[in-house]
């Protein structure tokens, strides 16, 4: 097969880095350039210690997002856009399949969510679950809402699991709701040993977080 060295490695990355930042630059929904660039740090760490292909796991990494639907009016455009320039890029073939799987499973949206086939796939999946927990995650949870006009909290909104979907569908969903309905639930699902270790850190956080805001919500702090 194809080889690269170290340096044309380098080289599709920083093209990709300058795709990526083109493409988010614009956007407030919590899928920012930062966010790539945390999950690029994060997922080089994992796959250092996982021992996963850094440059298929690096580029994965910088491309997740490219193709969201919440970033483009016409994702299936973006797709093949996607496509063709990882074609002219200079990167191996096999690897620009195994970007694409990568992607298109993070990407996957409704039921069963397929699993990731492959370790740099799930090394990536790890990072970006990552960043939605955590001091960083807590973050993005608040942005996210105040972009969609939601509340901080409101006691009186239960879990989404009890809610109808009338309910769920006319906004009746909060900030804090959000931690119980996913954010809490991200550690059970990290498929690395490593990435496991590092979400332990970060939910004890979150659920620190969580304690003292109803203490202090109710005047008892
Ligand atoms: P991903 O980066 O995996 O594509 P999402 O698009 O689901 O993640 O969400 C982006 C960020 O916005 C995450 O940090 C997530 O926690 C947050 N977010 C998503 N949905 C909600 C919601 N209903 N309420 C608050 N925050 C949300
Ligand atoms: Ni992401």
């Amino acid at each position: 097969g194809e080889y690269l060295t170290r340096e044309q490695q380098e080289h599709i990355l920083l093209a990709a880095e300058a795709l990526v930042k083109e493409k988010l630059e614009r956007d407030s929904s919590g899928h920012d350039w930062w966010h790539i660039y945390r999950v690029v740090q994060t997922t080089k760490r994992i796959a250092a210690q996982e021992g996963a292909d850094a440059f298929v796991c690096e580029l994965a990494a910088l491309l997740h997002d490219v193709v969201d639907e919440k970033l483009n009016a016409d994702p299936a455009a973006a797709q093949r856009e996607l496509e063709a320039w990882l074609a002219a890029s200079g990167t191996p073939e096999a690897d620009v399949l195994h970007v694409l799987e990568i992607i298109s499973t993070m990407s996957f949206k409704g039921g069963a969510r397929p699993p990731m086939r492959t370790l740099e796939g799930q090394v990536v999946q790890d990072a970006d679950r990552l960043d939605a927990i955590g001091a960083v995650g807590i973050s993005r949870v608040f942005a996210y809402s105040g972009w969609k006009g939601r509340p901080i909290h409101d006691p009186s909104v239960t879990a989404r699991e009890q809610m109808t979907e009338a309910e769920y569908r006319a906004g009746n969903d909060t900030a804090i709701n959000h931690f119980y309905e996913k954010l809490l639930k991200l550690k059970e699902l990290m498929n690395t040993t490593y990435a496991r270790q590092l979400a332990e850190e970060r939910h004890r956080f979150m659920e620190q977080y969580l304690e003292q805001f109803d203490l202090e919500w109710e005047g008892l702090r």
